[in-house]
Formats: structure tokens, C-alpha cells, sequence
């Protein structure tokens, strides 16, 4: 069975005002009654047959930290889904040590375990074409390769990985890659796109626990003592797994993108051609929405009016939000805040929560 490692410690900054530090965006349910978190832990659970393969998911492993643990049990448990473990990281380190943790918690119970790492704020409508993905990469994870999924690129992003494929993608088999780019500047995402052998990380891998750690032992060695031992002084809390905080704060803090996956020969890309997005920022959850006729996305109680690639979200029952004559804006309304910002600024939102906490 692989083991779902499921990435819920982010603070989703880009997604302010309505993604909070107490509670992000992961927690809030963003498109329907359920978050994105549960949405990601009912995708990865139970078993189905795909693409003519067994596909069996283990109880999930959640990584996390102490604010957002009791929100973690409290929606698994709406979903009646058991968590195998949840780890609590002292601090944030960013996705490496995270996943390091998880490899190295897993491979002391099962030498052979195989995980699924994913984020847990993505949106990815349809479940069977992405368990058949999952199947397909099982024959490259079983040669030892750690497993992408490829995401066909619309526009020029700078906030995604790009993975060069060393050869076209067919019918969704595992393709070895060529190279992998971690967040590309303007120029160069537009000069790849424009290539077309390129497709977007989607920030999920299946990985042995093994054949990662092994990475990691190559490329980011540095890793490894720290969050070993964080491990090992971990201690069991209320049904957590609390990492030690001591050597936990001497894991560098870096990405598993930069720490691991820019570095190794050894991986394959699965292509994944139905819709997915990361809601990583305002302007992935306008291209997520239902556009009217001018490309403007409006939900709550906000009306647009002659304004064309727009977003225009109110998320308060105490206020009305009308736009007019609106070009690439985006606006945002709680009852407590509100965001106004050119559409290409969407990765800017994060400097509003900076700016927010410097003022205390
Ligand atoms: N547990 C834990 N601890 N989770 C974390 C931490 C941490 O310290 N830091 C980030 N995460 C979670 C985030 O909440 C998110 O679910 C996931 O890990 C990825 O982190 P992001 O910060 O959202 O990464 P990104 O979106 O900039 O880039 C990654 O995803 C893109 C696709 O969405 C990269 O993998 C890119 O290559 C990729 O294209
Ligand atoms: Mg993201």
C-alpha cells in the first residue's frame, strides 16, 4: 500500500485575508463544503483498481505543526479517516526536513514503504484519472526512480517547477527527465513554455522512502543528521509525534524542489492531463472560476460591472462589493479586511501579511 504523506503545515500567506495564519487556506473550505485538506485525504484513501492496476492507500502520515493539530484530527475524523501518524513540526523548515521526516519515520516500520507526497491545497477534480496517474508511476518508483507528476503548462508561471522531459510524453507513461527547474524567472519560463517539451511540477511525488532518503544522503547530506535526530528525540503527545525542537531548528531550511529535486538524475515524470490547480495565489483561483463573458470571476455577494479579467470575491455577509470598470484587478472582502491588487501581483499578497505583522 503507499502511504499518503499529506503537507498541511503551510501558512497560505499568498491567500490572504481569507487564508489566515490561525487557520489557512488548507482548513477553509475554499470550493464547497469541504476544505482542501479533506478533499486531499478522501483522494488519497481507500483502494480502486486503475489503468488496470491495484492501487491500495495506507493510512495517511500528516505533517504539521502545534496550531493547526487539533484542526488536523478534528477533520480527518469528520471524514471517518484514521491518521496513520501525525508528526508535529516544532517550527517551520520548509518542505525538505518535513519530508525527510516522513521518509525516515516510515522506513523504520517498512523497509519497502512507498509514499505519496502531496500538498494538501490542491485542487484536483478528478480522482480516477489521478489514481491511474499514481499506478502508472508505480513501475518508476519500483526502478527506483522518484516519480512527478508533469502538468501541461497554459502560461508563462513563475511560481511552479518546470520538468524538461527527455522525450514526448505518450499515453501517460512514466518519462525520465531531463532536468528540473525550480521557479523560473519571467524570461525563462516564457522561452520553456515556448520549447514545448516542458511541463509544470505539480508539487506531488511518489518516492520509496528508500530511493528518497538515498537523494537526500547524495544532495542535501546536511539534512540528514538534524531531522534524524529530531526524529529521535521525538516524543508522543496526545497521539502526535512531536519532533525534538533542539535539532529540529538546526535543519537547514530549504524545499524538497531545491534541497533534492533540481539535483536527481533519477527521476521520471508522469504526465497528468486533467485539470488541477494549486490555489497557490489569487490569480490560480480567478483561472479556477467560472468567468463571465469579460473573464471576470465574481463569488459571494460581489457584482462586476463592465470589468474584464477580474476577480471579485466577498466573502462577508455585511458588505456588498461592486466593481466597475475593472482590468486584471483582484479584490478580496472579509468583514475584517480587504484586498485590492493588480491581477500580476497575485504572488505579492505574502508581502501584505509581512507588512500586517511588522505593524504588530
Ligand atoms: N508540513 C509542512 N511544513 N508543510 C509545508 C511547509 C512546512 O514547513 N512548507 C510548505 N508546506 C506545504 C504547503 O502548505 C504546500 O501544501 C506544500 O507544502 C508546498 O509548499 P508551497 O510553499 O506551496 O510550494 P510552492 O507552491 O511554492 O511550490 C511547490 O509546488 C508547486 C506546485 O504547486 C513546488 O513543488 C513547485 O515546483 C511546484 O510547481
Ligand atoms: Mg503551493
Amino acid at each position: 500500500a503507499i502511504t499518503p504523506v499529506l503537507l498541511a503545515g503551510g501558512s497560505g500567506t499568498r491567500l490572504w485575508p481569507l487564508s489566515r495564519r490561525s487557520y489557512p487556506k488548507q482548513f477553509v473550505p475554499l470550493t464547497g463544503a469541504l476544505s482542501l485538506f479533506q478533499h486531499t485525504a478522501r483522494r488519497l484513501s481507500g483502494q480502486a483498481v486503475e489503468a488496470g492496476r491495484w492501487l491500495a492507500f495506507a493510512k495517511p502520515l500528516v505533517l504539521t505543526n502545534s496550531d493547526f493539530r487539533f484542526i488536523v484530527t478534528e477533520q480527518l475524523a469528520e471524514m471517518g479517516i484514521d491518521p496513520g501518524a501525525i508528526l508535529i513540526e516544532p517550527e517551520g523548515r520548509n518542505t525538505a526536513p518535513a519530508i525527510l521526516a516522513a521518509a525516515l519515520h516510515l522506513l523504520r516500520a517498512d523497509p519497502d514503504a512507498v509514499m505519496l507526497v502531496a500538498p494538501s491545497d490542491h485542487v484536483v477534480p478528478d480522482t480516477a484519472a489521478f489514481h491511474a496517474a499514481i499506478a502508472r508511476g508505480l513501475e518508476a518508483v519500483r526502478a527506483g526512480d522518484l516519480v512527478t507528476f508533469g502538468i501541461t503548462p497554459t502560461h508563462p508561471e513563475t511560481a511552479y517547477g518546470y520538468l524538461e522531459l527527455s522525450q514526448p510524453a505518450r499515453d501517460g507513461t512514466p518519462v525520465s527527465l531531463q532536468r528540473f527547474v525550480e521557479k523560473p524567472d519571467a524570461a525563462r519560463a516564457a522561452a520553456m513554455l515556448a520549447q514545448g517539451n516542458y511541463l509544470w511540477n505539480a508539487g506531488i511525488f511518489l518516492v520509496s522512502a528508500k530511493a528518497l532518503i538515498a537523494a537526500f544522503e547524495t544532495y542535501a547530506p546536511d539534512l540528514l543528521a538534524p531531522v534524524g535526530a529530531a526524529l529521535d528525540g521525538a516524543q508522543t503527545d496526545l497521539g502526535f509525534l512531536r519532533l525534538a525542537s533542539g535539532p529540529w531548528a538546526q535543519a537547514p531550511d530549504i524545499s524538497i524542489d531545491y534541497a533534492v529535486m533540481e539535483k536527481a538524475r533519477n527521476l521520471s515524470v508522469v504526465p497528468f492531463a486533467e485539470a488541477w490547480s494549486d490555489l497557490g495565489g489569487w490569480d490560480a483561483v480567478w483561472r479556477a472560476g467560472d468567468p463571465d463573458a469579460q473573464g471576470t470571476v465574481t463569488s459571494g455577494t460581489a457584482t462586476a460591472i463592465d470589468c474584464t479579467g477580474s476577480l471579485l470575491r466577498s466573502d462577508s455577509e455585511h458588505l456588498e462589493l461592486v466593481g466597475i470598470g475593472l482590468d486584471n484587478i483582484m479584490v478580496v472582502a472579509m468583514n475584517d479586511a480587504v484586498l485590492v491588487a493588480d491581477m500580476s501581483r497575485a504572488q505579492d499578497v505574502r508581502k501584505a501579511v509581512e507588512a500586517l505583522q511588522a505593524r504588530g
